[in-house]
């Protein structure tokens, strides 16, 4: 144990080595450079946690006392469930069916505050350097500000900059869009594909399917088309290319380092066949980037004045409300409609910076959830909107928290004694219900946040049915979450005359958690709200646990080997020889890549 301990110790410090050097500032490579595998071990064991404190403690023996009562007698107390529904910015959240009392929402409180969440809260809108590990700040919030608003990064405020961007994603997609700017041989350009992956994708395809069918954003997206080209498999290329005439598509390449090896072979490809159509010029008017990385966008020949630049500030994962979300969004649904998104979001921040923790959502989605992972030992969250249009939040926040949380260490790279993070999954309802639900009512508990609609985008109701789609729709919101806390028992079975060897099959525990959130409907604002809400949750349950929910160094090792593996199957077809375990591969590896290739030459 102690020897692979050693071995992965040195592994990780040399991969970290390399990444750091090539993408991290050279302070922060010269830090870890320096530490010996000694430094780096004694920080991984010792040293107080989150854990250590009384407060935590208070939560873990008040466990029992949650244990004893059934969700459907908390239910029942409606002084409890009062308190626990809060309509706040329009929205309406109901905690009511966590398994928690008004007792466990003030120990959660006073862990946030053991935890110094309201500092790290204002650190985070101060522009502190709360990204420790890549040294940066964490302003994703400064995105999204009002015109008028100050946020300051080291003297100097923001906004201004973040309003220059903004103005020149106006004036751009104006352009775009009214035809003022055409392609190389003179036609409108109303077919864009985003090329991006991970954050520079799964953000903005959520807001582009949530706004698809909204009646006023599809308005202004009549007669023009948005693809998006995120993974490297040929058959992702095609998919985004397919139909499309060279002459009337604009390409915009997203990427926050404009190193990703996926994103970069994709805009290659993609540059090729604009080539190929409409020659070695069409560049200028046919591909613009979205990234951090000038330099390598001019590189790429991309003209820079073409280039929409953001800040080391935003994380790839929250990078939405930057050019990375808004430029392709503008080209689609113009800059108003996505002005209203950056508003609404604009809204949550002001709310999780103001709002008192005990009325605070995102704090409270935060701590709730952090209660079921930590506390009760529900370590994954189903986010099931009854919506289609949301049906891509689910897969946004797995990114968004699961690449943020999923830490092993604290803030000081001490070994936490506790698991973080939780596993995030999901489907639109009623869909999930056919597929997953079951094992939610009778399998494994899974706290589930259900999200409804009061007005759809669209209306169908057929005259003679009892409700409309919409209505049967939300009928199942309302009851799959009364159908998790309360079950079924087999007193009820047998009043049933439900046969008795029918009866441990058809019963059901209930006790299962949820979270019901209504919205008022789905629009740019609303979507710009429950994103950012979705965004301070992870921060929130980051902070508490002392992580540094900013980093995402868990994704390197994977890339690192990847290179590694390019490197050698490139060798193996130039020098026409397999690959041997002696080229630093172990057998299994280099068998299973050798009859690949061999399948390839066939
Ligand atoms: O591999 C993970 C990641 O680094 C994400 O954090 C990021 O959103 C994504 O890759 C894409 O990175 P980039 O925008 O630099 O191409």
């Amino acid at each position: 144990t102690h020897l692979s301990r050693a071995c992965n110790i040195v592994t990780v410090r040399n991969t970290i080595e390399i990444e750091a050097k090539r993408t991290v500032s050279a302070r922060v490579a010269r830090m870890l450079a320096s530490m010996d595998e000694g430094s780096i071990a004694a920080n991984m064991s010792g040293g107080s946690t989150i854990a250590d404190t009384p407060e935590w403690k208070a939560l873990q023996e008040h466990v029992a006392e949650i244990d004893k009562t059934h969700l459907r007698d908390l239910m029942a107390d409606e002084r409890r469930c009062m308190s626990l529904i809060k309509e706040s910015e329009g929205l309406y959240v109901d905690f009511s069916r966590q398994r928690v009392t008004a007792e466990t929402v003030k120990l959660l409180v006073n862990l946030a505050e053991a935890a110094g969440l309201r500092e790290k809260i204002d650190g985070m809108f101060k522009g502190e350097r709360i990204n420790s590990t890549e040294d940066r700040a964490v302003l994703h919030v400064a995105t999204r500000a009002r015109r008028d608003q100050t946020i300051m990064v080291e003297g100097k405020n923001v906004v201004p900059e973040v309003w220059e961007v903004l103005d020149k994603i106006k004036s751009f997609s104006d352009k775009v869009r009214n035809g003022e700017w055409l392609g190389a041989t003179g036609k409108p350009l109303t077919k864009v594909v985003a090329i991006g992956i991970g954050g520079s994708f799964l953000g903005p395809l959520f807001v582009h399917t949530a706004l698809k069918t909204e009646p006023s954003a599809s308005k202004q997206a009549a007669g023009r088309q948005l693809n998006f080209l995120a993974n490297v498999d040929p058959i992702d290329v095609s998919r985004a290319l397919k139909g499309l005439d060279p002459e009337e598509t604009l390409v915009v390449v997203v990427s926050k380092t404009f190193t990703t090896a996926e994103t970069m072979l994709n805009a290659r490809t993609v540059r090729q066949w604009l080539k190929s159509h409409l020659g070695p010029d069409c560049v200028s008017k046919h591909m613009v980037a979205v990234s951090t990385n000038l330099k390598l966008v001019k590189e790429f020949g991309i003209n820079p004045e073409n280039a929409f630049g953001f800040w080391d500030w935003v994380g790839g994962r929250y990078s939405v409300c930057s050019a990375v979300g808004i430029l392709p969004l503008s080209l689609q649904y113009g800059f108003d409609v996505m002005q209203q998104f950056l508003m609404g979001a604009n809204n949550m921040d002001d709310h999780f910076k103001n709002m008192p923790f005990e009325n605070n959502l995102p704090v409270l989605m935060g701590l709730t959830s952090l209660w079921n992972i930590s506390f009760m030992g529900y370590p994954a969250l189903a986010i099931l909107p009854y919506c289609q249009a949301l049906s891509k939040l689910a897969p946004h926040y797995q990114q968004v928290s699961m690449e943020s949380n999923g830490k092993g260490v604290d803030m000081n790279g001490k070994a936490l004694p506790f698991e973080t993070g939780e596993v995030d999954f999901g489907e639109p309802g009623t869909n999930g219900q056919h597929s997953f639900y079951q094992l939610v009512h009778q399998g494994r508990v899974v706290p589930c946040d259900f999200i409804g609609v009061v007005r759809s985008q669209q209306s169908v109701y057929l005259k003679g049915e009892i409700v409309s789609n919409h209505d049967e729709l939300m009928c199942n919101f309302f009851a799959q979450a009364d159908a998790l806390a309360y079950g079924k028992t087999p007193e009820q079975l047998r009043s049933e005359n439900v046969p008795d060897y029918l009866i441990p099959h058809k019963a059901f525990t209930g006790n299962r958690p949820s979270l019901s959130i209504m919205v008022p409907s789905c629009t740019a604002y609303t979507v710009g709200q429950l994103l950012a809400m979705y965004e301070h949750r992870v921060a929130v349950q980051g902070f508490v646990w002392g992580i540094n929910s900013f980093d995402q160094w868990g994704v390197e090792l994977g890339k690192v080997l990847a290179s590694k593996i390019r490197t050698m199957m490139n060798q193996s077809r130039t020098k026409s020889r397999v690959i041997l375990p002696s080229d630093g591969i172990n057998y299994s590896t280099a068998r299973m890549i050798n009859k690949y290739l061999e399948g390839k030459t066939q």
